[in-house]
């Protein structure tokens, strides 16, 4: 039996572990981090930071924490900066101890894994059409009114599909009819409009919680960082359950560069937007169905679904590493995702797909 692995990237234990061999070049389409690499400015400040490493941090990440609360219009007591969005869902899973949590699927695989390792009750909805990414609301409501909390993705891994501002809303109040709280995973809203976010809805709704992860837009994905927007009341709890000092220097100081470089986010959107109209338009030629992404991945559908294994090994044998989604429930390994890198990356990846059609 074939073993998939559960996340993108790390593609030279994916050959190993298929026992392919490795191809002299590969491209890594199946994570989502930045193609444009790291904002300069970092590169700059790479030698002073060996400094650094001499000191304990700051407990609560500063100066990064107040620049978070500066930038999204919040009191810093509503900013938790964490080890990576990763480390803080893992915490905020073991609030639910015990607890109803429902999932949205065909979404992040981690949500599940940390919640159900928290010991969380999870209930898994689906949606039924992966492309048009409707969410079931009605469905949704009816299990909130006995759940404890909804988590969403927005916009959603991996389809990088975007929810609508009105439907969050609504479900938020429904939320707090209900005593349902929140989780809103906006891991890759920097790569479109701030205005979509849910991070101003935190003040006036306290059972909403808004993640977010430096990692993919800034290509810091090695130094770990991400934070959560929340009721000074959640930040508190949450703080106490966190290891001290969870954020280290390095993250710290690349972190404040990374939200001073608005030049780098507004290149990186405005790069991998061009290669994304490219790729959906080939993608569409060979009668694929597409996702509609407002981010730097998609996911695509082969006119043949049961294809999808034979394509995705072709493709690795070719050096063309795309994301599998054979562990994403209501995708069952009938879809793929691919990160938008760069236009050298998706013309060998055409190229691997016209090959195969040939
Ligand atoms: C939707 C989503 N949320 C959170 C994370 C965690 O990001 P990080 O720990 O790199 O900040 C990821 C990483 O892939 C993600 O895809």
């Amino acid at each position: 039996m074939l073993q998939f692995p559960s996340h993108g990237a790390n593609y030279e234990a994916l050959y190993k572990n298929f026992g392919l061999d490795l191809p002299e070049v590969v491209f890594d389409l199946s994570e989502n981090v930045n193609s444009l690499g790291i904002p300069k400015q970092i590169e700059k400040l790479w030698p002073s930071l060996q400094q650094q490493l001499l000191t304990y941090p700051h407990p609560e990440a500063e100066p990064l924490r107040t620049m978070i609360a500066t930038k999204h219009h919040v009191q810093k007591e509503c900013v938790l900066v964490g080890n990576g969005g990763a480390e803080l869902l893992t915490f905020y899973a073991q609030l639910y101890r015990g607890k109803k949590v429902i999932l949205v699927h065909p979404t992040f695989s981690e949500y599940k894994m940390t919640l159900e390792a928290a010991g969380a009750d999870v209930i898994d909805l689906t949606i039924s059409d992966v492309a048009a990414y409707q969410l079931p609301i009605e469905e949704i409501k009816q299990e909130m009114t006995d759940a404890d909390c909804l988590y969403l993705c927005n916009p959603n891994n991996p389809t990088g599909a975007l929810i609508s501002k009105t439907i969050l809303l609504e479900l938020i109040q429904y939320g707090e009819k209900v005593g349902c709280a929140v989780l809103i995973d906006e891991a890759f809203m920097d790569w479109t409009d701030e205005e979509h976010s849910a991070i101003n809805l935190v003040n006036e709704f306290k059972h909403v919680t808004v993640l977010r992860s430096m990692t993919k837009m800034y290509g810091i994905a090695g130094i770990r960082l991400g934070y959560l927007i929340g009721s000074p009341q959640l930040v508190r709890d949450l703080r106490k359950r966190l290891p001290h000092w969870n954020v280290n220097n390095l993250a710290i100081s690349i972190g404040v560069e990374c939200l001073n470089d608005e030049q780098f986010r507004q290149e990186s959107i405005n790069y991998q937007h061009k290669q994304k109209v490219y790729l959906v338009d080939y993608l569409l030629s060979r009668n694929c169905i597409v996702t509609n992404s407002v981010v730097n991945f998609l996911c695509f559908q082969l006119a043949n679904p049961t294809d999808t294994r034979e394509f995705y090994f072709h493709c690795l044998k070719r050096g063309v590493v795309l994301r599998h989604t054979e562990n994403y429930i209501g995708m069952d390994g009938k879809w793929l995702r691919i990160g938008i890198k760069s236009a050298e990356a998706l013309a060998k990846f055409q190229e691997v797909m016209d090959e195969w059609y040939a």
